[in-house]
């Protein structure tokens, strides 16, 4: 498989920088997951490792009224719109927007109560993420992290390619599941994400957008192109929802200190 062109990643940023959110998920989901945190930190110091323009960012905001929020995303421009929205919303003291590395976050050890992530950590490999959470986490600290997940064996071929492309290692939840336990993790609970998850923030903004840029980009067959292999992925879902899925999983940083 060949590496996508220049005008691809042009395209693909226009349409995704422009949405609420750039992967599944909702307020709903993050209320049911820090509901699974019962032991929180009365003014968590909070963590949202790949939060793209931060929109489950300010979920947290409004769901932990004394959280201090750090949001790390690698690409400069969804956190140059973060905090376009911090600014908006005089959250300066409450939110601080970082262009980062998930891999090597500028944090002190064991300085955080809470790291957040949403369909992010599979970027730098569920089990290093796991390591750098460990690390990040004081003990009995908590880790809410979404993941895709197969559903069931034996994806059509289309979408098996697909997520190979993005996830080749994507396993199933007993294989999220063992790495949690093997990175040193307590599982706290897990639950799969709903349809509307998937559509109210995410695919149909996403939809609506690809219409908005095939009228701009009227003429441009290449650009065109991009829009169409674009518009594949919510159409997958639509389709072929039943062999794959994302799935929020809570787990405590096991209170020993001991590493992995
Ligand atoms: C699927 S998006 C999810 C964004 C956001 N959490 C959401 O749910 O809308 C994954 C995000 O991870 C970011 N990312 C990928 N690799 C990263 C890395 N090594 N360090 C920090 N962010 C990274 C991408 O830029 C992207 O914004």
């Amino acid at each position: 498989m060949s590496e996508p062109s220049p005008r691809f990643w042009e395209v693909f940023f226009e349409l995704y920088e422009g949405l609420p959110r750039q992967g599944p998920g909702n307020r709903g989901c993050a209320d049911e997951a820090l509901g699974l945190c019962r032991d929180l930190a009365s003014s968590p110091a909070v963590l949202d490792l790949g939060c793209g323009v931060g929109c489950q960012t300010i979920h947290l905001v409004e769901l932990l009224p004394s959280a201090v929020i750090t949001a790390i995303d690698s690409h400069a421009p969804s956190i140059a719109r973060l905090r376009e929205t911090v600014a908006e919303r005089g959250l300066g003291e409450r939110v601080r927007p970082m262009v980062g590395d998930m891999a090597k976050p500028e944090m002190l050890p064991e300085s955080i109560d809470l790291v957040w992530s949403e369909g992010a950590l599979y970027n730098i490999g569920i089990e290093n993420a796991l390591r750098v959470c460990h690390a990040l986490l004081r003990p009995g600290g908590y880790l809410a992290f979404t993941d895709a997940v197969w559903r069931k064996g034996d994806p059509p071929p289309k979408v098996k390619a697909s997520f190979d492309l993005d996830y080749p290692t994507m396993g199933r939840i007993p294989d999220v599941l063992a790495a949690i336990d093997n990175g040193g993790f307590v599982l706290v609970g897990h639950f799969t994400l709903p349809d509307e998850a998937w559509w109210d923030d995410f695919y149909s903004p996403m939809e609506r957008r690809i219409e908005v840029l095939r009228g701009k980009y009227a003429g441009d067959a290449e650009a065109l192109a991009v829009l169409n292999q674009l518009a594949q992925e919510p159409e997958m879902h639509r389709r072929h929802s039943d062999y794959y899925a994302y799935e929020f999983f809570v787990a405590r940083r096991a209170m020993g200190g001991g590493g992995p």
